[in-house]
């Protein structure tokens, strides 16, 4: 059997769950028996990605567009999400986990939003893993509001238009403490970055698995880091600049 080499594993992996729809379809559920069963896959993949020593897990857990899915499967999916912190917190206490969300999470709940401040709030010392939810996440609201944050301190004359580059650029992102991602897998067979850390996935390796996220386990996320390591990523550059270059580890 093939295995991980742990000096080479990503260090962030990113994760479009989809494919709760279909499965509850094929198993002759309704869409929110999936997007339970899917809660389970979550589960399974924290708890394996902290197994394995992956620094950040970034899961895109409700887009912005899934606000218009009809009324109670969005109340279902954010039923869900409060279960689900509720229920994980001490795990993720025990395990070293740290819990940190980008989005609009100001759209959220009152409720839900207590409860995933508290949450990040009592896990922030952690330092295992971070578990990045995107809740109310698109990719091109994140950029818009990164360009108002900028036009925002350039008025108030905090930078200046010249100081801006792509490092700063970064800063005002909902993802300004987080690296990249080095490995983003979608589930169920489609080919679609769907407004997905746009701006965070110049150089990610994509990895798309026809296995639909409610039966997502372990040894998929395997195969996925296997695959992962058997890439070279270049970054633009050529393979002999890498191999002169030592300071490659990608
Ligand atoms: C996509 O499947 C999945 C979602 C829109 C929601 C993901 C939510 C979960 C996995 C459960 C709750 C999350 C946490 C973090 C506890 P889809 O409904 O679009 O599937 P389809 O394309 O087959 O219809």
């Amino acid at each position: 059997m093939k295995k991980i080499d742990h000096g080479k594993l990503p260090q962030h992996i990113a994760i479009i769950m989809d494919g709760n729809g279909r499965w509850a379809e094929k198993h002759a559920f309704g869409r929110i028996t999936g997007h339970r069963r899917g809660a389970n896959s979550v589960k399974a993949v924290v708890k394996a990605c902290r197994e394995i020593g992956i620094k950040y897990l970034t899961l895109y857990a409700f887009s912005v567009e899934n606000w218009l899915r009809p009324r109670e499967e969005v109340d279902a999916l954010m039923g869900l999400l409060d279960k689900y912190l509720r229920s994980e917190l001490d795990e993720m206490l025990r395990n070293g986990i740290r819990l940190v969300a980008i989005g609009d999470i100001g759209s959220l709940s009152g409720p839900l939003r207590n409860m995933l401040e508290e949450a990040m709030e009592k896990t922030a010392h952690n330092e295992g893993m971070v578990l990045n939810l995107a809740l109310s996440y698109g990719g091109r609201d994140e950029i818009v509001a990164a360009v108002k944050g900028i036009l925002k301190d350039c008025q108030i004359g905090k930078i200046t238009p010249q100081a801006l580059t792509k490092e700063l650029f970064s800063t005002y992102l909902y993802t300004a403490d987080i690296p990249d991602p080095d490995l983003l897998i979608r589930t169920s067979g489609e080919y679609r970055l769907s407004n997905f850390l746009l701006w965070q996935s110049a150089y990610t390796e994509f990895y798309f698995s026809d296995v639909l996220w409610p039966d997502f386990r372990r040894r998929h996320l395997i195969e996925a880091i296997i695959e992962f390591q058997r890439r070279e990523r270049r970054f633009g550059l050529t393979s002999n600049q890498l191999r002169r270059d030592g300071t490659y580890t990608g």
